[in-house]
C-alpha cells in the first residue's frame, strides 16, 4: 500500500515537473532562464530519485563532467539532442557521457531518461551511472560499451540478402537478449516503460556482444491499468514506429508498439539491410517483410533462399516468423514480448507463419 502511494507521488510529481517545462516552453523561449532560477524543479528530481530508485544515479557538476570527458576531446557519436562523449569516472570505469544541447529546451528527454532509466536494472539495458543537471547544462551517463551499437554490424551493401555479418548464431542470440530486455520493460511492477524508439542504433554492444537498449529519450512511463496514451505527436524513427503511433485510426499506442519496432529490427538482422531506405524511390527495391513473407508461405527452401546450412536455417526460421508476426498492423495480432521470448526460445515448435504484413511506414 504504501510502496504504491508513494510510487504514484513519484510519478505525478515527474509529470508535473515535465507539463510545468511544457506549459513555460510554449510561453516564450525562456526555459534556460526558468531553469537557472527556479532550483525547485532540481530538487524535485532529486527527492523523485531518492524515493523512487534504490540505486539512484550519482550527480555530478558541470566541471565534473569536463574533467571525465577530458574536455569532451574524443567524440563517440551525434544525435538529435546533442554529442555523446567517452569519458572515465574518477575510479576509472570507462563511460559514455550524452552532453544535451543547449537547445533541446525544456529537458524533457532528459527528465524522461533519467525517470525512466533509473528504474530499470537488467542485464540488456543500459545503466545510468549518473548525471549532471546545472542550469542549462545537462548530460547523463551511463556504462561505457565498448563495441558501439548494433547498426555497424547489421547492413553491408555488399552482402548478399539474407547473410549477416555477425553470423547466425550471434544474431539470434542477441535477437533473445534484446527481446528479454524488452520485455523487462514492459512487466514493470507498478509503471510499464514504452521505450518508442526500438532501432539499431540504441542497441548497444559491450565487450561481449552482449546487447544492451539504450536511448530512453522518448520514453514514457506509465501505469499498469492506463489503457490510451497520450503522445505529443508521432515520434520516432520511420522504419521502425508502429502505424498506431502516426495514425489512431490503427489503435492505441502501447506496449505492441515497441513489439512491432523489435520486429522490424530482427527482420532487418536477418536481411543485412535497411528494410526501408529512405534514399530509395525505385519500386523494383524488394520489401524485404514481403519478399521473405512470400517465400515463407509458399514453403520455399529456405536454405537455398539464404544460402545457408541446416542449423542455421532453424535460427533464421524462426526468426522471420517472429519477426512477421510483430510487424502486423494490428496490435492486437502482434505478440506480447513475454511470447516473443517463448516463440525464440522454444525448441521443436512450429511456428505458424502469419498474415501477410502491409507496409506501413509513411
Ligand atoms: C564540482 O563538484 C566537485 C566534487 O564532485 C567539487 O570538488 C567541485 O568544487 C565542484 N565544482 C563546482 C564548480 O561547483
Ligand atoms: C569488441 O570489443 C572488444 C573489447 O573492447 C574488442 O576486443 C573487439 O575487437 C570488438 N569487436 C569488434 C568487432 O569491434
Amino acid at each position: 500500500m504504501y510502496a504504491g502511494s508513494v510510487v504514484g507521488v513519484c510519478s505525478i510529481t515527474v509529470t508535473l515537473v515535465i507539463l510545468c517545462c511544457l506549459r513555460k516552453k510554449s510561453e516564450s523561449d525562456e526555459s534556460v532562464v526558468f531553469w537557472n532560477k527556479k532550483t525547485k524543479n532540481v530538487v524535485n528530481i532529486e527527492a523523485f530519485l531518492k524515493k523512487c530508485v534504490s540505486i539512484a544515479p550519482k550527480r555530478y557538476n558541470f566541471s565534473d563532467i569536463k574533467k571525465m570527458t577530458n574536455s569532451f576531446k574524443d567524440k563517440l557519436g551525434q544525435g538529435g539532442y546533442g554529442y555523446v562523449y567517452k569519458g572515465k569516472l574518477p575510479d576509472d570505469r570507462l563511460v559514455a557521457v550524452k552532453v544535451l544541447g543547449e537547445s533541446t529546451g525544456n529537458g524533457e528527454e532528459f527528465l524522461n531518461e533519467v525517470a525512466s532509466i533509473s528504474r530499470t536494472a537488467h542485464v540488456n539495458i543500459v545503466t545510468l551511472l549518473g548525471f549532471c543537471f546545472e542550469g542549462s547544462k545537462r548530460a547523463l551517463i551511463y556504462e561505457f560499451m565498448p563495441n558501439g551499437s548494433l547498426e555497424k554490424y547489421i547492413y553491408d551493401e555488399n552482402q548478399l540478402i539474407g547473410s549477416p555479418r555477425l553470423g547466425w548464431e550471434k544474431n539470434y542470440h542477441i535477437a533473445i537478449a534484446i527481446a528479454h530486455g524488452l520485455e523487462y520493460l514492459h512487466r514493470g511492477c507498478n509503471t510499464q516503460i514504452l521505450h518508442l524508439d526500438i532501432k539499431p542504433q540504441n542497441i548497444l554492444l559491450d565487450q561481449d556482444f552482449c546487447p544492451k537498449i539504450s536511448d530512453f529519450g522518448l520514453a514514457k512511463l506509465c501505469n499498469r491499468k492506463e489503457s490510451t496514451m497520450s503522445l505529443l505527436g508521432a515520434r520516432g524513427t520511420v522504419g521502425y514506429i508502429a502505424p498506431e503511433v502516426f495514425s489512431r485510426n490503427f489503435g492505441i499506442v502501447s506496449h505492441k508498439s515497441d513489439v512491432y519496432s523489435y520486429g522490424m529490427m530482427i527482420l532487418e538482422m536477418v536481411a543485412g539491410r535497411k528494410n526501408i531506405d529512405a534514399g530509395l524511390q525505385h519500386s523494383s527495391e524488394i520489401y524485404f517483410p514481403h519478399w521473405i513473407h512470400k517465400h515463407i508461405e509458399l514453403e520455399g527452401d529456405l536454405k537455398l533462399l539464404l544460402n545457408m546450412n541446416k542449423a542455421s536455417e532453424e535460427l533464421a526460421r524462426k526468426m522471420i516468423v517472429v519477426g512477421l508476426w510483430c510487424i502486423q498492423s494490428n496490435p492486437a495480432n502482434r505478440p506480447s514480448m513475454d511470447k516473443v521470448v517463448d516463440m525464440l526460445e522454444g525448441s521443436h515448435e512450429v511456428i505458424q507463419v502469419p498474415p501477410k504484413p502491409f507496409p506501413s511506414s509513411p
